[in-house]
């Protein structure tokens, strides 16, 4: 095979749930993933000179072994035995960086899905989610994407019963100047709520049923009308992050939004709306306080797939 071409969208969350925290440190999460048209792309080439060599035109992009290409591709070749395996990355980077839209683990899933094929490892999609839990807990959602919920640590799957994604238009934000780290917001979230953290699986249990027949999945569906969104981490970030602050109240001001939230950690916000075409009217509305504030602006729709080959 020549060269590989893999998409790696965007997700937001739709809902994110600090449940309680886990033996292992990490939080216990329920959270509702989507995934977004606005994607980056991956140039997979082979070379047989056993180097895995990434290229981004994002400067400020570190492209060395702390990229999670590189981990998934070395990853992969350590279970596969091949050391002599190696590939040419060229990365067109799209999704904003450190933004809480999963870009690194989008284009991590994207590299493993893409080189196991490259390379005919013949690793089982079982085998794929396996190891993109094992590189990042947003990573197994990625490699699917559309519609999921997604426990644990954020790597247990359920993709939720939808016929199509939701119809809904997106209008997400973010300041290119902003960034919030995760480790330091769960941090926080730890600091200020810690206390009233649950630590039963059976009350974990509860939630994660609450969700799955609560009403966002139904207003996902078409069925009723979206109620605001929950993420846990914005109550955390949002007094903090003058970004998060002032971008939030811009979407408001978008006469026909839904609902407006922030995605993950932060600091990308984002508003709802009820199909695409209202999500650029209000894009066109509020494109000079944008502007003015600084923020970079994208409309988006939600889309079905994750990681895709071509
Ligand atoms: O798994 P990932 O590398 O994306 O996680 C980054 C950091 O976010 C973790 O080191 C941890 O501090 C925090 N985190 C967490 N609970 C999760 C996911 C992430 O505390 N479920």
């Amino acid at each position: 095979m020549a060269e590989l071409l893999v998409s790696a969208p965007a997700k937001i969350n739709l809902h994110l749930e600090v449940l309680g925290l886990r033996p292992d440190g990490f939080h216990e999460l329920a959270m509702v993933m989507q995934t977004l048209d606005l994607a980056d792309q991956l140039r997979l080439r082979p070379t047989a000179d056993g180097r895995i060599s990434l290229s981004c035109q994002r400067s400020d992009l570190p492209t060395d072994g702390s990229n999670l290409i590189v981990k998934a591709a070395e990853l992969l070749k350590a279970r596969v035995g091949l050391p002599e395996l190696g590939a040419s990355i060229e990365l067109d980077k799209r999704i904003p960086i450190g933004a809480g839209l999963a870009g690194g683990s989008s284009d991590g899933a994207a590299a493993l899905v893409g080189l196991n094929a490259l390379w005919g490892c013949g690793f089982s999609h079982a085998q794929l989610l396996e190891m993109a839990a094992q590189l990042g807990s947003d990573m197994p959602f990625c490699i699917d994407g559309g519609t999921q919920l997604c426990f644990g640590r954020g790597e247990v799957l359920e993709p939720a019963a939808l016929a199509a994604p939701p119809a809904l238009g997106v209008l997400l934000i973010k300041h290119p100047e902003a960034s919030v780290s995760t480790p330091w917001a769960y941090g926080r979230c730890r600091d200020q709520r810690g206390d009233f953290y649950l630590s039963r699986e059976s009350d974990f249990e509860q939630r994660r049923q609450a969700l799955r027949q609560g009403p966002l999945l139904e207003a996902l569906a078409g069925q009723r009308p979206l109620a605001p969104l929950r993420n846990d981490l914005q109550a955390v970030v949002e007094p903090e992050v003058a970004s998060v602050r002032d971008g939030l109240a811009l979407l408001r001001q978008a006469g026909d939004a839904l609902v407006v939230a922030m995605s993950g950690s932060g600091p990308s916000l984002f508003a709802l709306f009820a199909e695409v075409g209202c999500a650029e009217a209000a894009r066109d509305q509020l494109q000079p306080q944008l502007e003015a504030a600084g923020f970079e602006a994208w409309v988006c729709r939600c889309t079905g797939s994750g990681a895709t080959l071509g």
